[in-house]
């Protein structure tokens, strides 16, 4: 099936899944540190990724960590030690396992007293990481997202101000559930200036949203308005997910 210009590709399971993103992975950052030196990913939080980030522990001695650095996409604002805390998730399931230097690791801040202060610093962190100008956005070699079944990816929701942000690089966000903890998130301009972009799906409980998404073009949905300007975009399943686009 043909989405403007992205792959789709349904796997058996998330454990094939997370192979297909571990072979790419060692092809971009390759790519990427023999060009520029480094190579920059941002990660999601969710259930989906997790086969992925334990996997990922496996190929310790064989992926460059000394030039790879990672952020997080988004964060609820708790404290990293809270059970919630998708840098919690990511320390548990593959930071705390493998040799990458903690100079290396660029989590988003939560001690601030509030998420928009929070983004605030978590923008100009990445602003002075990518060394970037007034109006410029990162560019990251590679961004991990994932879809809600309400259609939302990253922290961005349904019909909330954060899908109309063109300037900022970080949002606060307050999911439209008020009884979910806040959020900060990065952006529809960041998520879609990256080099590449991959949806990871599970369940099936996705098989409706990625149908509306995929085949119906539901551009109200968060997740559709991920469109990146140059970068390569993948919708990586596992079969209980595609199962209504593969009909
Ligand atoms: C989070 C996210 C969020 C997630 C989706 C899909 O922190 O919860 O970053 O956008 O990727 O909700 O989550 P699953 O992988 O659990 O389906």
């Amino acid at each position: 099936m043909n989405y403007e210009n992205s792959e789709i590709l349904i796997f058996k399971d998330t454990g094939q899944l997370s192979n297909f993103v571990i072979e790419k992975w060692m092809e971009l950052s390759e790519k990427s540190i023999k060009n520029k030196g480094h190579f920059t990913v941002a990660l999601s939080g969710g259930e989906t990724p997790i086969t992925l980030y334990q996997n990922l522990v496996h190929f310790n001695d064989v992926l460059p960590w000394e030039n790879t650095d990672m952020f997080q996409v988004d964060e609820r604002f708790v404290p990293h030690k809270d059970r919630e805390s998708n840098y919690h998730m990511l320390n548990q399931t593959l930071l705390r396992h493998i040799r990458l230097p903690k100079k290396n690791i660029h989590p988003i801040p939560v001690k601030e007293n509030t998420p928009q202060d929070s983004a605030i610093k978590y923008a100009t962190g990445l602003t002075s990481y990518f060394k970037l100008e007034e109006g410029e956005f990162p560019k990251f070699n590679l961004i991990l997202l994932g879809i809600g079944e309400d259609g939302h990816t990253a922290s961005l929701f349904p019909d909330t101000p954060s899908l109309k942000e063109t300037g900022l690089i970080a949002v606060a966000v307050l999911p439209p559930d008020t009884s979910k903890q806040e959020r900060v998130s990065l952006t529809l301009p960041v998520i879609n200036n990256a080099d590449n972009i991959f949806f990871l799906i599970s369940g099936r409980s996705k098989a409706k949203v990625v149908n509306e998404i995929l085949k119906k073009r539901n551009t109200s949905l968060p997740a559709a308005l991920v469109r990146p300007k140059e970068g390569k975009l993948f919708f990586l399943m596992d079969k209980e997910a595609g199962a209504l686009i593969s009909k």
